[in-house]
């Protein structure tokens, strides 16, 4: 039996030294030192055998025992280590690698263009104004000179909403310019006036590469003693010099808006061709790029103003095909779509 003792110590501990992963560890203990494992086995044997040799086995059997045990410990604790130093090294951060750069978003152009538009008219004197998408009749129509069955009302193409509530139907409308926000800010402000409106409009139109059913615009609008058309030139001369460079040529024409009398149209010299004729400019050569005027006194009025007391002009520039100019897009609907890879040229 010292002998079977003796085998199954050499044995033991030559399997353990080949163990070199921790899980394995367990399935060594029961083989050797659980319920049934092999020095149970002996241990349980001895009740046979002779109380002197009983004696010398048993404490044979414990030695190997308690020795066993302590290996089982040391190898366990040696595996950890082992493990834990091999992990700290997997583990380990390398802070001179470079870092992850996240890609980083910016404004949408037609966002880009409408600060740079505001920031040009801001350092002229205006402020921004803001006014409901979801406008009332009076004020998109009514109050800018444009009664009910006004024919420019037939040129707008407007989006009519339909409501009721609680004093009856009621009829209102997608704006269709952003004037409607020059007819509320005459109403609650007074002289002086600087303001700009940009926004979104609404056109009850099919889209096409040069027509979007929501377009956006800004308007503006000065009132004071003494203004004359040489201010609404002079400002919007400043306007294209800073928006569309020094050296564009700019033109001035009679129009007709209800809003305005006289009413212009400005034009700016082809980007394209530099006034030669081309198909971007339709061989004319110029591009008109807003409509403008001496505010109608009617309007005036209607805001509560004095119109033989105060002068004041106005403008409303079609925001989209500014940019869609300056870097040759030939389809407005591009800015609508959220093509990523379109948007990250600009
Ligand atoms: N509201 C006009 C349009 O959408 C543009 C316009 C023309 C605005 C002349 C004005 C103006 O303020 O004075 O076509």
């Amino acid at each position: 039996m010292q002998e079977q003792l003796q085998e199954l110590e050499s044995k033991a501990l030559q399997d353990l030294q080949g163990i070199d992963r921790i899980n394995e560890l367990d399935s060594w203990r029961v083989k050797y030192l659980g319920k049934k494992g092999a020095l149970t086995t002996i241990l349980r044997s001895l009740a046979s055998l002779p109380l002197e040799e009983r004696k010398s086995t048993g404490s044979r059997a414990n030695q190997v025992k308690v020795l066993l045990e302590d290996k089982l410990r040391e190898a366990e604790q040696s595996l950890r280590e082992t493990q834990l130093a091999a992990d700290t090294r997997k583990e380990t951060v390398d802070i001179t690698l470079p870092g992850h750069a996240y890609p980083c978003g910016h404004l949408h152009p037609l966002t880009q263009t409408i600060n740079e538009m505001c920031d040009i008219f801001i350092s002229m004197g205006f402020d921004i104004a803001n006014g409901p998408d979801v406008e009332w009749d009076c004020y998109n129509f009514e109050a800018l000179n444009i009664p009910a069955e006004h024919p420019s009302r037939d040129t707008m193409s407007t989006s009519w909403i339909d409501y009721q509530d609680d004093s009856g139907d009621m009829t209102m409308l997608l704006r269709t310019h952003t004037t409607s926000v020059t007819a509320r800010t005459l109403e609650s402000m007074s002289p002086p006036i600087r303001i700009i409106e940009p926004g979104k409009v609404y056109r009850y139109e099919a889209s096409d590469a040069t027509h979007v059913p929501m377009f956006h615009q800004i308007d503006g609008i000065a009132v004071d003693r003494g203004i004359t058309m040489a201010d609404l030139k002079g400002t919007l001369y400043e306007f294209a010099r800073r928006f569309f460079g020094e050296d564009r040529k700019v033109r001035f024409r009679c129009d007709y808006f209800p809003f305005v009398e006289p009413g212009v149209e400005m034009a700016i010299e082809c980007l394209a061709c530099r006034g030669r004729g081309c198909r971007l400019c339709g061989n004319t050569g110029w591009i008109e790029v807003l409509g403008a005027g001496m505010t109608h006194p009617k309007v005036l009025e209607r805001g509560g103003i004095d119109p033989k007391i105060y002068g004041s002009f106005a403008f409303g520039i079609g925001i989209d095909r500014l940019p869609m100019l300056r870097y040759g897009i030939d389809d407005v609907r591009l800015f609508y779509s959220n093509d990523l890879r379109f948007l990250r040229q600009f």
